[in-house]
């Protein structure tokens, strides 16, 4: 699908809609969508990653400038090697496919999270991709070996590296790792788990949660009306009573 253009969506864009500019996934559920079937849980990795395609496709089809996918927690190493692995090899599949997806689609690739644990390799790959997209219009974050802990702290270090002694919200904002993207307006939950993980702590602090119980491979495209749906009826206070 050529993204290059503005286009008419199908069933319009309200202005509710127009104004989610930052949605991010917790793309939770492979390995269950995959045990279901009786297949090993990498397979539903593998499922997985071709959702995710589909549905920033989706997403940028609808003008939301910017979007975010928990691919790796920090966390995530704790899993079994087996599995480790698989998921490294299939990252590098992501990052060819994301190449074509690059050029095709118009999408800005970035990566959020210290993606060098893993390996050279895999970083250059990515850095080749970042630099090569850098001047393209849709932006889509991959959060890889990425803790929201971990990025405050990395947030916070680099602040004091300038010389700060005592640290504002601004010096800690500024050096995130999601610094160049829009506020985050919705985080999506699939697999009906009702937690962070981790996942934009910072950014979460005023963005609206949304769960479903489908797992990540069967998300599509009424999931995503319906989500898109539900944050358009949320009222955001933002603390204040002025209704949106
Ligand atoms: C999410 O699916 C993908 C990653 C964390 C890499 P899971 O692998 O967590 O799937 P479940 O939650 O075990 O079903
Ligand atoms: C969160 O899912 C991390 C990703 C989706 C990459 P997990 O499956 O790792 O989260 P928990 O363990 O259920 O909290
Ligand atoms: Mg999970």
């Amino acid at each position: 699908m050529n993204l290059n253009h503005r286009e008419n969506v199908p069933g319009g864009i309200g202005q509710s809609e127009s104004r989610l500019a930052h949605i991010a996934f917790i793309m939770d559920g492979n390995g269950r969508w995959a045990q279901k079937r009786g297949m090993p849980r990498e397979y539903g990795h593998v499922q997985g990653a071709k959702t995710m395609f589909d549905i920033a496709t989706l997403v940028f089809k609808r003008q939301i400038p910017c979007m975010t996918i928990y691919a790796f927690s920090t966390e995530n190493w704790s899993r079994p090697q087996k599995e480790i692995e698989a998921l490294t090899s299939l990252l590098h599949e992501y990052i060819k496919k994301a190449r074509r997806i690059m050029e095709e689609d118009n999408v800005r690739f970035r990566f959020i999270g210290d993606y060098s644990r893993f390996g050279d390799k895999v970083a250059a790959m990515i850095e080749d991709l970042v630099r090569d997209s850098a001047g393209n219009r849709w932006m889509l974050n991959t959060a890889l070996n990425y803790g929201g802990r971990d990025e405050i702290v990395r947030a916070a270090n680099k602040a004091l590296a300038e010389g700060k002694t005592m640290l504002t919200e601004e010096d800690i904002s500024r050096h995130l790792d999601t610094a160049p993207c829009p506020p985050l307006d919705l985080i999506v939950r699939t697999a009906g788990e009702m937690r962070l993980s981790n996942f934009l702590l910072w950014q979460a602090a005023y963005a609206e949660f949304y769960a479903t119980p489908a797992l990540w491979p069967d998300f599509d495209e009424a999931e995503l009306e319906k989500a898109i749906a539900a944050f358009s009826q949320r009222k955001r206070r933002f603390g204040g009573l002025v209704n949106k």
